[in-house]
């Protein structure tokens, strides 16, 4: 794909029909934001060349301002995976020789969640603008570290939180703060897989390096690698935190590997209105895939499936229409229908309408990433932020609450208790759009 082809993807993705105005954040991904800084180039170092530096790396490649000057990684397979993509790259396997090139202007950190912190605050010490992937801290003093640091460096910092960027979220985020569900009065998400969440392993010394997400000792299992995506749309459609969280978690079914997080987790956030937030996560079961649906006095928006559904009757034939919009606009092929025929209209499982055309849907399977889910653009903007030393506004407030409530429901399931954020975790917060 070529530069033109791109931006021209990038418009069709859809921002066109978001106020950016709402989302101020998402103005770097604008055809007009990236004709700013055409011919420019970011140098970009990327320390961490998992599966998740693949990811990414094939999306850089497609973008004109990147070079990519320097990789690291210390488990020399990915490393060499990785440079097969950038042969010029040079090849680092402590990171903070990476942090030592002056070559190297922005980083971006794909390492397991326990090393987060510790390169993201050496990377902006070291004047790098700095992508971490989520979530941002492997506790919650050492996000609040994270977030300090950034603030008193002044520097750039990016979570990858990418349905902040996704432009299908942030389409429906928009309905729901114009109010066309009503009034927000229920947040439900869950996250169902059927598998062992296990990487292949070479030799068995290799086991908790290539299975880091499994031991408490580098993760905080699925809170801090799939709740955190989901908290984030929660306080975004409340436009408020959360007060207090409680919750359960347990090593249900696979529970003979020597693993020690929990592979069955649900847990509930209350916010200061008395609304609640579900998170709940199976690995066992994957009958439901993935869901994250706000929940309305007059409406509910399903943002994994883009679909928004009314309580109230729809208008006499417009189930003909709808059925005509879907099939028109292709959702039809991946929406899941309840019931056995076409829903009756004035049924609560009558088929919504879609909230965009053409959507990618993600089934929440993938343990590297979905398509189309905002990736892309996250990873634009960076660009750009590395280019122009801007840092986005707001969006950094909220990977990192998504991060702090992430982990503190972690440690409500691990003591049994209902927990509140400290005081001294609260920074400043404006609610998004
Ligand atoms: N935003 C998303 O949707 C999304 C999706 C998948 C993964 N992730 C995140 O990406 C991160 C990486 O996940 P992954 O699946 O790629 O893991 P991975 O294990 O495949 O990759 C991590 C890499 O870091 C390397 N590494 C470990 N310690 C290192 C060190 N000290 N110095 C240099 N390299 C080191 C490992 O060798 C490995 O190659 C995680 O935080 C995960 O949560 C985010």
């Amino acid at each position: 794909m070529n530069r033109k082809e791109f931006l021209a993807d990038c418009g069709k993705k859809g921002l066109a029909g978001v106020a950016l105005s709402m989302f101020p954040w998402l103005e770097s991904c604008s055809d007009k934001a990236q004709q700013e800084v055409k011919g420019e180039k970011a140098r970009i170092g990327m320390i961490g060349t998992g599966s998740r530096g693949l990811y990414h790396i094939k999306n850089l490649l497609r973008m004109p301002n990147v070079e990519m000057v320097a990789l690291c990684d210390d488990y020399r397979p990915h490393l060499e995976d990785a440079a097969q993509y950038y042969p010029k790259a040079k090849l680092y396997d402590d990171y903070r020789k990476l942090l030592e090139d002056k070559n190297v202007d922005g980083v971006i950190v794909t390492t397991p969640l326990y090393l987060h912190g510790r390169m993201t605050m050496d990377a902006l010490r070291a004047g790098k603008r700095v992508f971490c992937e989520k979530s941002m801290a492997y506790t919650l003093d050492e996000a609040l570290e994270v977030y300090n640091c950034r603030k008193e460096l002044n520097g750039v910092l990016f979570i990858g939180q990418q349905r902040l960027f996704d432009p299908k979220y942030a389409k429906a985020m928009q309905m729901i703060h114009e109010g066309k569900i009503g009034k927000v009065v229920g947040v439900r998400n869950y996250w169902y897989r059927n598998n062992d969440w296990r990487r292949e392993v070479p030799s068995p010394e290799l086991e908790r390096r290539i299975n880091w997400r499994l031991y408490s000792e580098y993760s905080r299992g699925l809170m801090t690698e799939l709740a955190c995506h989901h908290l984030q749309n929660g306080s975004w459609a409340m436009g408020m935190l959360p007060e207090k969280v409680m919750g359960s978690g347990s090593l249900l079914h696979w529970n003979k590997d020597g693993r020690d997080v929990y592979d069955a987790v649900s847990a509930i956030f209350t916010y200061p209105n008395g609304v609640n937030m579900t998170f709940e996560s199976i690995i066992s079961n994957k009958h439901f895939g993935m869901g994250e649906q706000i929940l309305g006095t007059e409406g509910t928006i399903d943002l994994v499936t883009c679909m928004h559904y009314t309580d109230e009757p729809a208008p006499k034939g417009s189930g003909m229409h709808q059925l005509v919009a879907q099939i028109e606009s292709g959702v039809m092929s991946n929406s899941v229908f309840a019931g056995t025929s076409w829903a009756a209209e004035t049924s609560p499982l009558a088929p919504g309408m879609p909230i965009m055309d053409n959507v990618t849907i993600s089934t929440g399977e993938s343990t590297v990433g979905a398509e189309a889910d905002g990736s892309i653009e996250i990873m634009e903007a960076f660009v750009h932020a590395v280019i122009t030393g801007k840092q986005p506004e707001k969006v950094l407030e909220e990977s990192y609450y998504a991060t702090q409530f992430a982990l503190l429901a972690d440690k409500a399931m691990h003591e049994g208790a209902i927990l509140t954020l400290d005081d001294k975790y609260r920074v400043p917060y404006t609610p998004l759009g």
